[in-house]
């Protein structure tokens, strides 16, 4: 009989990454909710919104009318046309139902698409500041993340210049966020479109993360994916999470060239299998009907941007670009640092989580050291208790 000498009990794979840290500091405010303590929550990405009624309804109907079984692991063939259609009439884009695949999130949608691209060794080239999980995802997967930085005087847009001097021969992929969390900076359409021009002649994939697409605020929403020429070179990766209210229900996609999508499938069929069959019916809902309630919450999140950009232009010493989407602002707290014992903006978080009871995120897993980022998907209420909170708080540090 052989004994296992096995001394090592976790993978290296698994060593190489970390917990969300968005998601850590959810659950030390969680803890001290709990607790009974009020807190302004600026921690959480997610819409204070509930999800609208008729994608409840269809969610609903579909249990009561025993839709509760395995579907095709990539996704009945309603939603995946559902979600080539809705893109299609935005952005003219053209994707057939083998070019889609549903995944139980936009997340597991990068996760998967990442680990069908990326061999040991490949570059991904990601401009910061970035969402927190493309690091990992990455480095899981065996690639190395190529950090772009940005200029925050040019409110953290990434150029055509830049990603140009970042391409190498290993480089394989780009990550493209617009607009992006954490900054809300929103790419001009030219230089978006320049991006994915100049990478389809250099064969580099871009991945467009299309999470936060249709809470842009410029007047104009825009996919990358329009450059229909470069279609071999680009995914697209979708997130019904914020466009609908959506979080909990784990919607997202992948639309691309078929091969790839059919690898995004086999692996897909290897994990979660198909995304729950009800939330399908749900996203069918949400993609088909009239998307008057994406424009009302999208002129809600301006009027709380603007609300949560006054209240900060208020505290000295703290200044903050306008972001043009999503629902994040990312003020710079460079000022702050080095005052009352605070040494870095991660520190600041947990100084105002644990004494000032508002709930940040320190810049640091984003790529930046100057940073915090700020949710503002809350009440106006919560907009001006926490931020009123800050002004003290922060005040006292600055006397
Ligand atoms: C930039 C970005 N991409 C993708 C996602 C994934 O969203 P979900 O997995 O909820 O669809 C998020 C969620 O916070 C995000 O911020």
């Amino acid at each position: 009989m052989t004994t296992a000498t096995a001394t090592k009990v976790l993978s290296d794979r698994i060593d190489r990454i970390e917990v969300s840290a968005t998601m850590a500091i959810t659950a030390e405010a969680l803890k001290m909710k709990a607790q009974g303590i009020d807190l302004a929550d600026f921690g959480a990405g997610e819409p204070h919104f509930a999800t609208p009624q008729h994608i409840k309804a269809a969610a609903i109907e579909a249990i009561e009318k025993n839709f509760t079984r395995y579907t095709a692991v990539a996704g009945i063939p309603e939603v995946r046309k559902a979600i080539g259609d809705r893109h299609a009439a935005d952005f003219g884009t053209s994707y057939a139902i083998d070019e889609c695949v549903f995944s139980a999130g936009g997340k597991l949608a990068i996760f998967n698409a990442i680990e069908v691209l990326i061999e040991h060794g490949d570059e991904v080239i990601v401009p910061v500041p970035y969402w927190v999980s493309y690091k990992d995802i990455i480095e899981f997967a065996g690639g190395v993340p190529v950090f772009v930085e940005t200029s925050e005087a040019e409110s953290f847009r990434v150029t055509v210049e830049m990603i140009e001097a970042a391409i190498t021969p290993k480089t394989k992929a780009i990550i493209l966020n617009s607009p992006s969390n954490p900054s809300g900076a929103v790419l001009p359409t030219a230089d978006l479109y320049a991006i994915v021009r100049l990478c389809h002649q250099r064969g580099v994939y871009v991945l467009l993360d299309e999470c936060y697409v249709y809470l842009t605020f410029t007047g104009e929403i825009v996919s990358g994916a329009s450059c229909t020429e470069c279609k071999e070179h680009i995914l697209v990766l979708g997130s019904l999470s914020k466009t609908y209210a959506m979080t909990g229900w784990r919607a997202g996609f992948a639309l691309g060239p078929k091969a790839i999508i059919a690898a995004v499938s086999k692996l897909q069929s290897q994990s979660t299998s198909n995304a729950a069959s009800m939330v399908q019916r749900a996203s069918i809902a949400a993609l088909t009907a009239s998307q008057k309630c994406v424009s009302e919450m999208r002129a809600d999140y301006i009027q709380l941007r603007d609300r949560v950009l006054a209240g900060l232009k208020t505290i000295p010493g703290l200044t903050c670009t306008v972001p043009e989407g999503a629902f994040y602002v990312y003020p710079n707290v460079k000022n702050f640092i080095g005052k009352g014992g605070i040494n870095s903006a991660a520190d600041l978080a947990s100084k105002l989580l644990t004494e000032a009871h508002v709930v940040t995120v320190q810049g640091e897993p984003f790529g930046t050291q100057e940073h915090i980022r700020l949710s503002y998907a809350v009440s106006a209420d919560v907009i001006d208790k926490g931020v009123q909170r800050m002004r003290e708080f922060l005040g006292k540090l600055a006397a």
